[in-house]
């Protein structure tokens, strides 16, 4: 087992262990590819949610957020293409009966080639496979996993059907009566709610093209290999953004919001060299360009936000299933048209690996006697963090917990605040490090005296003196 395997497999023990991230259903098993956020999880969610929307909404005049139901009409999905293109070429082992992405079979070996230091045979493995799937040639693409001796993960052998291709959307029905019941989708990806309500915001928000739309919310996808924890669900949530624009604009705007979403994650302490793009050879069938935006976890570089110009391609659509028109009039050039549309799209689920890749380590630390001990720490921002101060007076007694309340009670309204009296304090230091809170209080017997507490910041452990009234503001210019 590599290093990083090794770092992932800790990263998975200690979200569960400290309370992020647990399986779905658990008790009964779990259930494959679906998963739960916990007490200090759904903090985090939630706070990344947050920064995205207001980095979004609040920093944009020009963008606005809604907010629509999961279910949508079934007519949505016909119109968006994914009833009928919304599938991943597949592939079965007939002795295992597991069935596959063929890409990802493919990259799996590109993978393990470049471990071995085989990096030239594993780009152009993938630069065929690349080709084959933009030539929808799935005869060669069964051939590839063939000739390479690719084999099932399962029971080891290649006894492979041939390629198929199948459709990722879950379908439920609505109404009461089972006759009268009508197939609906699970929506498997929050934009079509943004396109078919384009013009009742673009009229009730008084928006002038070029605007955008943000929304965030669950999705649901079929996804036929799940792997890697919280990295491919299917039940996931997205966080997108919609950007209505002026035909023949797409080329410059489509560069802004590769530049301004990559700024975005830059802004969250994450090094450069951690991204890359990579731009889409097969693209979607309602794209003229799309890139990914990639961060290295530790399974390797993997998408975390695509970026996509998706032209007229859904306005144009619903407007023709509808019957509804959806065009713009422009004044500034006297032309009525229909919107073209640069999207960003991320993942909120692999964002939160994302930080929790980032941020996680085991630390080696040198006593003063020279002996060494670890400790586990998440050095998530700040701004961020799913609890920002612990309060923590050191005895149980002596009014110490009654000066350690007060600043509770001034500071809660503001931010997430944790109180604890239990344990030593060093043992209530290494359960917030733990958990990623980046600054702890200590109120002590000096504290009724001068009225000042010991700080400890996470990150380097030092610890310095301040005045208790200084708190509520050193925390804040830290986490806005
Ligand atoms: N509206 C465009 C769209 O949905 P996508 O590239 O299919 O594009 C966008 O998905 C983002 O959603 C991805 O970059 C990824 O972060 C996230 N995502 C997609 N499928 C996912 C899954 N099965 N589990 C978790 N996140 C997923």
């Amino acid at each position: 087992m590599t290093t990083n395997e090794n770092k992932f497999q800790q990263i998975i023990s200690h979200a569960k262990e400290y309370g992020f991230v647990f399986q779905s259903s658990e008790i009964y098993d779990g259930l494959s590819a679906v998963y739960d956020y916990g007490p200090y999880g759904s903090e985090l969610k939630k706070n990344i949610r947050d920064y995205w929307w207001k980095s979004m909404t609040q920093m944009n005049e020009n963008i606005v957020g809604i907010d629509a139901a999961i279910f949508m009409h079934p007519l949505t999905w016909k119109a968006s293409g994914h009833v009928d293109n919304f599938s991943d070429p597949m592939i079965d082992n007939r002795d295992s009966n597991k069935r596959y992405r063929v890409d990802h079979l493919i990259e799996g070996l590109a993978d393990k080639l470049k471990e071995e230091g085989k990096t030239q045979e594993a780009e152009s493995l993938l630069a065929e496979m690349d080709r084959l799937l933009v030539a929808e040639d799935y005869a060669a693409l069964k051939e590839l996993i063939v000739t390479n001796k690719i084999v099932c993960a399962t029971g080891g052998t290649s006894n492979w059907t041939d390629v198929r291709q199948f459709n990722l959307m879950f379908s439920t029905e609505i109404g009461s009566v089972a006759e009268e019941a009508d197939k609906i989708y699970l929506r498997p990806e929050t934009a079509q709610g943004i396109f078919v309500n384009f013009l009742n915001v673009q009229k009730t928000a008084r928006m002038k093209i070029p605007f955008g739309i943000a929304q965030t919310g669950k999705a649901f996808r079929n996804e036929i290999v799940a792997r890697q924890f919280i990295f491919r669900m299917r039940e996931f949530e997205q966080m997108e953004m919609q950007f209505f624009i002026r035909p023949g604009t797409q080329k410059e705007w489509y560069e802004h919001w590769k530049e301004t979403r990559l700024q975005w994650h830059l802004s969250l302490g994450v090094p450069r060299e951690k991204y890359r793009y990579h731009d889409h050879v097969k693209l979607a069938h309602y794209a003229d360009a799309a890139l990914d935006i990639e961060y290295e976890f530790p399974f390797g570089f993997k998408e975390v936000e695509g970026i996509h110009s998706r032209t007229d391609f859904d306005l144009k659509n619903h407007q023709l299933l509808s019957g509804k028109k959806l065009q713009y009039f422009d004044n500034e050039i006297n032309q009525n048209y229909i919107p073209y549309v640069i999207e960003t799209s991320i993942g909120l689920d692999r964002m939160f690996l994302l930080i929790l890749s980032e941020s996680y380590e085991e630390e080696t630390l040198t006593k003063e006697d020279g002996s060494t001990d670890t400790r586990a720490l998440l050095r998530i921002p700040a701004k961020i963090a799913p609890i920002k101060l612990a309060i923590l007076p050191l005895t149980k007694k002596d009014g110490l917990p009654e000066i350690a309340r007060q600043v509770m009670d001034e500071c809660k309204n503001y931010f997430r605040c944790f109180y604890e009296e239990k344990d030593t304090i060093g043992k209530r230091y290494r359960r917030m490090d733990a958990i990623g809170t980046p600054f702890c209080i200590t109120i002590d017997h000096q504290t009724k005296e001068d009225q000042t507490v010991t700080i400890r910041y996470r990150d380097t452990m030092q610890q310095e003196r301040i005045p208790v009234s200084k708190v509520k503001e050193i925390v804040l210019n830290n986490i806005m």
